[in-house]
């Protein structure tokens, strides 16, 4: 949405719920204001893979947040199952494991062949952005959140992900740690005016784009507003003033 000196900062709108007509009247309202629509596990188990299509057919790339997480057979069957729905980004949870990770791009690759289109971007979710550092040691997870982070994300790069998803508050030490051509996907955003809700880390639209983010996944801020157009332009001025 904003062009800056090295990048783009793209806005993907997190389209949650499960009520389809409502989904597709606001994809349809945000159209041309927002790059992706990421529809998530909410619509996916009220709508299925049709509900997805529905979408689809609005010709705006769309972000299949199902947050894959099982063992790699499964994981590598999910991932050519959704293949046909041809999304543009899917996740799959970092913490399955190198050999899950590697099975999921396989997968992926090798369905984008035999349909013969590019195959999906890949991100490993690192830690959710609603968790925190007391929520990982109720886990049993020792490390701080943002060293789980760049851990999980090593794994994720290793295994051949594209980027990952993580909070705002791993952006700069994921793009050092990562380098300049892996993704860095970030929810958890709320611009100053909005509230935060569930997310616990958190940072503002013009944050996250100054520390280096790609992409912004911005959810309720944009859906829940009286006015998700007005609210969509008022966070691509922040992003256009934030990096020029
Ligand atoms: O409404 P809000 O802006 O909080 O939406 C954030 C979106 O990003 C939701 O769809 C949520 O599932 C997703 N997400 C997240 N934290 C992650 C990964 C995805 O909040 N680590």
């Amino acid at each position: 949405m904003t062009q800056t000196s090295d990048r783009r900062v793209r806005v993907f709108c997190a389209l949650d719920g499960r009520d389809l007509e409502a989904i597709l009247a606001l994809a349809r309202t945000l159209a041309g204001q927002v790059d992706v629509f990421k529809l998530g596990l909410e619509l996916f188990c009220a709508q299925g893979p049709d509900g997805v299509a529905a979408l689809g057919a609005l010709d705006a790339p769309l972000f299949l947040d199902l947050k894959f997480h099982d063992i790699p057979n499964t994981v590598a069957g999910a991932v050519r199952s959704v293949a046909p729905l041809a999304p543009a980004y899917l996740t799959l949870h970092a913490a399955g494991g190198a050999a899950m990770l590697r099975a999921a791009v396989g997968a992926a690759r090798e369905e984008a062949a035999r349909l013969d289109r590019s195959p999906p971007r890949l991100l490993g979710v690192t830690v959710l952005t609603s968790l925190d550092d007391a929520d990982l040691a109720a886990q049993g997870v020792a490390a701080r959140a943002a060293d789980q982070v760049l851990r999980l994300a090593g794994l994720a790069q290793a295994a051949g992900c594209d980027g990952v998803v993580a909070s705002p508050r791993e952006i700069a030490a994921l793009r050092r740690e990562c380098g300049p051509e892996f993704e860095i996907v970030v929810p958890g955003i709320r611009p100053a005016w909005a509230a935060s809700q569930d997310q616990k880390r958190v940072t503002t639209p013009a944050e996250a784009a100054r520390d280096g983010a790609d992409l912004l996944v911005i959810g309720r801020p944009i859906t829940a507003a009286q006015d998700p157009a007005a609210a969509t332009a008022r966070i691509a001025a922040e992003l256009a003033g934030a990096r020029g």
